[in-house]
């Protein structure tokens, strides 16, 4: 068994303004870089990091779901700058953009030529990851998502010199998060909990992190959805239940979800944690047979009180689809997804490097037939 988190952690509501003391605590120089998004600056946030360094350097371009040309031209400033470390400030997104960025800063070449495992030379210049959403747990992983748009195809960079060197994790900065997003990126945050909890590379440490944020954010997904604002015990809940369940799946893996997920997200504009709401229940119920100890236990973790397994496991899965109409998460319908685009689809998530993870052997056809149970 492994498992592995070096990165150093700063947690609590208000953290945000020690950011100088965290900085100098982890870089030895004062040249910083920002990789941040629009979304961000104009909320304001940027600015908490732009009033204590007002020379800094600011990358603002990063997308939903961000792109390979946009990492790149990122990489192409970083290289003439020469920081000494970088900020990365947002969503999964922006995060999963900085981490790709350090890494170009220390090696030639291009996003592309470093996808998959370990493929750079030199260990990224260190990166301080700040979320400002509760769902991708990136600030604690080694990997980075960034989307070959030409192939359309989400290439995973990682590798053990890719964790963040810290992560500054502020509830706090979720108080201007809109509804849908807290929405979205807890969802994404539950899923990773089930999946690293239910997967073939789930281990006893991965289990303890799991569990812990499977009940965190069961009790507080729902109250910092009807208002993060006011909540701050809820705000705390699912900023830590988001970031352990990151520990957890960064060390067993994610399944079939967050295939299908993945295969949707190179080819639409989906936010990903919409896209794993819409499709857990279904990929639950076709993994039930695997999985029905694991779910069972989740059931009672969520509140459900029943003996038998399988039922607890189906009050479970109706459980599931509840929430996600409860936090107005749109259907599968309402995603603009063409019907003709299944069987590449299901393709693209057999192929995912984390099929082979789920609990029940999915194969193309069993992927079709998610797909199709999903959108009828
Ligand atoms: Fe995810």
């Amino acid at each position: 068994m492994k498992f592995q988190v070096p990165t150093r952690i700063y947690f609590g509501s208000g953290i945000m303004s020690q950011l100088k003391e965290i900085v100098e605590e982890n870089f030895r120089g004062a040249g910083l870089y920002l990789v941040t998004d629009r979304g961000i600056v104009d909320s304001g946030i940027a600015e908490k990091v732009l009033s204590q360094y007002p020379e800094i350097q600011v990358f603002d371009g990063v997308e939903q779901n961000p792109k390979h040309s946009t990492v790149n031209t990122a990489g192409e400033m970083v290289r003439k700058l020469k920081p000494d470390g970088i900020i990365g400030l947002g969503g999964g997104s922006a995060l999963d953009a900085a981490k790709a960025v350090a890494l170009l800063a220390t090696n030639p070449g291009r996003i592309e030529d470093y996808e998959g495992r370990e493929k750079y030379k030199t260990p990224p210049i260190p990166v301080l990851a700040i979320p400002t959403t509760c769902g991708t747990a990136s600030e604690v992983t080694w990997v980075s998502v960034v989307t070959h748009t030409e192939r359309m195809f989400k290439m995973s960079i990682k590798g053990p010199q890719m964790f963040p060197a810290a992560a500054l994790v502020d509830p706090d900065l979720l108080i201007t998060l809109p509804p849908s997003l807290v929405a979205s990126t807890g969802m994404d945050a539950l899923t990773h909990a089930i999946e690293a909890f239910t997967v073939k590379a789930a281990t006893f440490m991965t289990d303890i992190f799991a569990r812990e944020a499977l009940r965190l954010i069961f009790q507080s997904l729902e109250r910092a959805y009807k208002d993060i604002q006011a909540d701050k015990e809820a705000r705390e809940k699912i900023m830590m239940g988001s970031m352990i369940a990151g520990m957890a799946f960064g060390n067993s893996d994610v399944g079939a979800v967050h295939c299908i997920a993945e295969a949707v997200g190179s080819l639409y504009d989906t936010p990903h944690g919409v896209a794993n709401s819409v499709f857990l229940p279904f990929v639950m119920e076709f993994n039930l047979p695997a999985a029905k100890v694991r779910y069972a236990e989740v059931a009672r973790m969520a509140g459900i009180e029943e003996k038998d397994d399988e039922a607890a496991s189906r009050r479970l899965i109706q459980k599931i689809k509840d929430l996600s109409v409860s936090l107005n998460i749109p259907s599968f319908k309402e995603l603009g997804i063409e019907r003709d685009e299944f069987p590449e689809l299901a393709e693209k998530s057999f192929q995912n490097n984390s099929n082979p993870s789920n609990p029940r052997e999915a194969g193309v056809s069993d992927y079709l037939a998610i797909l199709e149970k999903a959108y009828s």
